[in-house]
């Protein structure tokens, strides 16, 4: 069994992580939420640049917290995309550094890929599963067949899932990222309090569409007044939430129940969300169908799922050159 370090820096989370082919001996990450909330966004130029400070400290300290040294690790797993081109790169820099010179094999991972397969570190789930990514980029349903064998069914044709809650944190004064505080709004109201639309589109049963819920909300604000939000805000909090649940829960039973699959697995960092973990597992408990989801921390962006899965590519003779480049737009190999 080979010693992997895993870095993921696709986005606005610098992290590293050790494991060894059982077990996680230690995971790292650092957030730059602090840096993007006031923009309400992520702005690449300032990730990578974070990146670039934060990249040398999070691998020291992923290491320190192993009780292995960087002479034990045996192979790199990057993160090579999709993600924020200059944030890809410099985790891509870094790793290939380290391989050059400790003579390393390396290996470049999907991010996606490492989604979906990210609860296999926690549990047995056998394939072919349905994977429901749900994160601030992607909102996507793949039938995993095994590592390395995917197909996509649908995916969202506007905005993801998180980026739906994020614009609506944004919109009602929450701060960036917002999915986690709307999480927990939502518990204290009732989700029928103010109805929120949930978007069909004909002849695609299994894509998503958000934008229209996004807009029914700037509209409601506008309409009623932003003291009426901010008196309301839990109510809102708890209908808009329902309804992106209801979206992702309806089309992911049905790609379920369709393909003949026993089991869902929910990946991202919308994955995290209380209530669509409680929905989908109600909901597919009527049909016999199993709902498997790694903890929070597995959900958000880690650099343990790109470890996890390049040691699995480089058990299997995967490598990656020293001439790998950054893919920001990567569909998984199907
Ligand atoms: O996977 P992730 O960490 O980064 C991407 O690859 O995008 O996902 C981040 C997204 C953000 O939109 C954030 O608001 C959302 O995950 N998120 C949540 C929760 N925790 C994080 N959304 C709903 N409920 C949560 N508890
Ligand atoms: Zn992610």
């Amino acid at each position: 069994m080979m010693i992997v370090l895993g870095l993921e820096t696709s986005c606005d989370e610098t992290a590293a992580s050790v494991y060894d082919g059982k077990k996680v001996l230690s995971d790292i990450v650092s957030s730059q939420t602090d840096i993007h909330n006031k923009y309400g966004g992520i702005v690449p130029e300032l990730a990578a640049r974070r990146h670039l400070e934060t990249i040398v400290p999070v691998v020291h300290e992923a290491l320190e917290g192993s009780g292995v040294t960087l002479n034990d690790i045996e192979g790199i797993a990057v993160t090579q995309g999709p993600g924020l081109i200059g944030a890809l790169l410099v985790g891509i820099s870094f790793a290939k550094s380290v391989s050059y010179a400790k003579k390393l094999p390396l290996i470049g991972v999907n991010h996606i890929e490492g989604h979906v397969t990210a609860i296999l570190l926690e549990e047995e789930v056998e394939f072919p599963y349905l994977g429901l990514i749900v994160s601030g980029g992607h909102t996507s349903l793949y039938i995993v067949n095994g590592i390395g064998s995917y197909r996509h069914l649908g995916s969202t044709r506007d905005d993801a899932a998180g980026e739906a809650l994020d614009k609506a944190g944004k919109l009602l004064g929450l701060g960036y990222p917002a999915g986690a505080i709307i999480d927990r709004l939502a518990k204290e109201a009732d989700p029928k309090a103010i109805k929120f639309p949930r978007a069909l589109i004909p002849g695609a049963p299994y894509d998503f569409s958000f934008s229209g819920l996004k807009t029914f909300l700037v509209n409601l604000v506008h309409r009623e007044g932003k003291e009426f939000a901010e008196k309301n805000l839990k109510e809102i909090a708890a209908g808009y939430l329902e309804a992106v649940v209801d979206m992702l829960v309806d089309k992911t039973l049905k790609a379920a129940r369709e393909n003949h699959l026993g089991t869902i697995v929910l990946a991202g960092g919308v994955a995290a969300n209380s209530r669509l973990r409680q929905k989908m597992r109600e909901t597919a408990a009527e049909y016999g169908i199993r709902v498997a989801y790694p903890s929070t921390s597995l959900c958000t962006d880690n650099a343990s799922m790109i470890a996890h899965l390049g040691h699995r590519y480089l058990e299997m003779g995967k490598r990656s050159g020293l001439d790998m480049n950054g893919i920001p737009d990567w569909p998984l190999p199907q």
